[in-house]
């Protein structure tokens, strides 16, 4: 398995990206100030972008695994690589849906629920988005 960071032509994984965030128009608000990596199982199996926030705080916009890799611990995997490789922030905080495809996933990395922003869903993405037949209303916020 190796990871490498993507510097150019970042949406050649459109599709990947888009499995964690489905409106274009909102990863495209984090994508080019973002940094990504791919994760490589002799073929691409994740993506995950992080921003710098400021005040030491690392932000995961996004982190995806290809459905037939997922519940194989790639995800795991690359939260682990995220925290040695930005070791030196405070903080690394990650915005989920309030969806059982994502929360427990969060929790089982270590993260606890810090707050929410209401009805970001709602307010910020130009359709519904439905997990699991629920409609994603607030954003959660999860911090290490
Ligand atoms: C969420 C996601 C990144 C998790 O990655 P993954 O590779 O499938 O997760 P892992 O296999 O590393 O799982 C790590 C742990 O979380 C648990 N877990 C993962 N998804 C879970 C779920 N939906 N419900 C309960 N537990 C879950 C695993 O069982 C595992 O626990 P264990 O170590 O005790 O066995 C992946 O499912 C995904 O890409 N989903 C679609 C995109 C998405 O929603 N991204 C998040 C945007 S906020």
């Amino acid at each position: 398995m190796e990871i490498i960071k993507v510097e150019n032509n970042k949406k050649k994984y459109l599709d990947l990206l888009l499995l964690g965030d489905e409106q274009e128009s909102m990863i495209d608000r984090y994508l080019e100030r973002g940094t990504m990596y791919i994760m490589k199982e002799n073929e691409v199996v994740a993506v995950c972008v992080v921003t710098d926030e400021g005040n030491s705080v690392l932000e995961i916009k996004n982190i995806s695994v290809y459905p037939q890799y997922q519940n194989m611990g790639y995800g795991r995997k690359f939260i682990e690589f995220i925290e040695k490789k930005y070791q030196r922030f405070k903080k690394i905080k990650v915005g989920t849906g309030d969806s059982p495809l994502t929360v427990p996933f969060y929790q089982k990395c270590g993260f606890k629920e810090a707050y929410r922003i209401k009805n970001f869903f709602i307010e910020n993405y130009d359709h519904p988005i439905y997990e699991c037949g629920v409609q994603l209303k607030d954003m959660i916020y999860f911090e290490k």
